[in-house]
């Protein structure tokens, strides 16, 4: 087989690439090791952030998340006996969509644009300084070459492209805590998102529509989820989100959904190796705290498609030569402030940690200052950033 770019992984990034790359008028062809039924079921990001939102307008995937998803002016910010809300509008001038990760898939999936193969395995790319391919065995179990100009490792953080980009440099944070994140069928309690701090651990509500909330509870890493039975889970997100404070009320309702999330931030440098480059996780992670990891993953895809489209189509290679500086600018930054957020946000049992904490919380929910940094931040730099 032959194609322009072949892109390893049918994540957001790999198949927002494949789109992009389609309207530009360039040829991909997609390899995944899961179901299509697989990808578009796991429950992931959910906010999106207003420059992903253009972007994903701009491609013509806008439809159904303006009708369906939510906009939100901004976040309500929490310490024991005080909510804040946060205006990023007012702040920052931009709102944020609530809109899950799988809608997204489902919307790139019924574009119809990316030539993707599913349940592939051995995928593994070679030759990538010169003239790079990528071998693997179909689901038939037939064994395959793929030739490509480029390669767009879009493989998440355990596919094969990571590796195969070294030598890098590789920067890593492991953090004492991980979440317990749930989906429930009931009305969300709030109107916007709560990310709350609390002496026993952060606690976290968000939504995915009317109907499904989302909600997340800082848990010690290693947290077995079976320990944790809807009723345990339900009471401590009530005592952390401050139940009866002011009259509020968290609603319970039936769990569909439960999983332990390990927190992590990592970034790989460059995100290049000759004719292969990264997107998305596979390049980087950051921990959840502020919901930037999709966005992330969109934002690299909207410099790579522009890249690759020059290169391939015109022979102009300064955007794809200047790519990994021009992706990491945005990278660090949203590393720098999913780990503050973070760091603000989790206790960690050390007294003085916690004053500290709390003296942030109230700089940032009280001075137009530091709310406008916070507001900047989680509602996205422009595109290009
Ligand atoms: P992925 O979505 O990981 O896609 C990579 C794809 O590559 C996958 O489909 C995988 O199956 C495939 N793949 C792997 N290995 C191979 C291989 N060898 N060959 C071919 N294909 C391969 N971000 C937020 O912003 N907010 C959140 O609330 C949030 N919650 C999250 C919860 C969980 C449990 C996880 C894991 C992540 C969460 N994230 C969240 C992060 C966000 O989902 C990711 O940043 C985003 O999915 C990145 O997209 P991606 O396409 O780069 O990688
Ligand atoms: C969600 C996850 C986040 O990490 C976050 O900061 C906000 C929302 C979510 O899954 O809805």
């Amino acid at each position: 087989m032959r194609t322009q770019v072949a892109i390893i992984g049918a994540g957001p990034a790999g198949l927002l690439l494949a789109h992009l790359l389609h309207r530009g008028g360039v040829d991909a062809v997609v390899l995944e090791t899961r179901s299509q039924e697989y990808v578009a079921a796991r429950i992931r990001a959910g906010i999106l952030e207003s420059s992903t939102v253009e972007l994903l307008e701009s491609a013509g995937l806008g439809e159904r998340l303006r009708a369906e998803g939510h906009e939100h002016r901004g976040i309500y910010l929490q310490m024991p006996g005080e909510r804040h809300h946060l205006d990023f509008v007012d702040l920052a001038g931009r709102s944020v969509w609530v809109y899950g990760q799988t809608e997204v898939q489902k919307d790139l999936v019924a574009a119809g644009t990316a030539e993707v193969h599913y349940e592939v395995t051995d995928v593994e790319p070679h030759s990538v300084d010169a003239d790079p391919y990528v071998t693997f065995i179909d689901s038939a179990g037939t064994r395959q070459r793929l030739d490509a100009d480029v390669i767009a490792g879009c493989d998440g953080s355990f596919g094969p492209s990571r590796a195969a980009a070294a030598p890098a440099e590789m920067y890593e944070r492991v953090y004492p805590y991980s979440w317990l994140g749930i989906l429930a069928d009931v009305a969300p309690s709030t109107d916007e998102l709560i990310y709350a701090w609390h002496p026993d651990g952060f606690a976290l509500h968000s939504m995915r529509s009317e109907t499904v909330s989302r909600l997340y509870l800082q848990v010690p890493n290693g947290t077995d989820p079976a320990d944790w039975p809807d009723d345990r889970i339900w009471a401590e997100l009530a005592t952390r989100l401050g139940h009866g404070q002011d009259g509020w009320k968290l609603t319970p309702g039936p769990v569909t959904d439960k999983s332990v999330l390990p927190m992590r931030s990592y970034v790989q440098t460059p995100m290049r190796r000759g004719r292969l480059f990264l997107a998305g996780d596979a390049a980087h992670i950051v921990p959840p705290t502020g919901a930037k990891g999709l966005n992330l993953a969109v934002a690299d895809v909207a410099l790579l498609s522009t890249a690759l489209i020059a290169l391939l189509r015109e022979g102009d290679s300064r955007l794809a030569d200047s790519y990994s500086d021009d992706a990491l600018r945005r990278v660090w930054r949203c590393t720098h402030f999913s780990w503050w957020m973070t760091t603000m946000l989790h206790t960690g049992g050390d007294p003085f940690d916690a004053q500290l904490q709390l003296s942030q919380l109230r700089w940032v929910t009280t001075s137009t200052a530091g709310a406008t940094g916070l507001a900047e931040n989680y509602a996205g730099l422009p595109l290009g950033f």
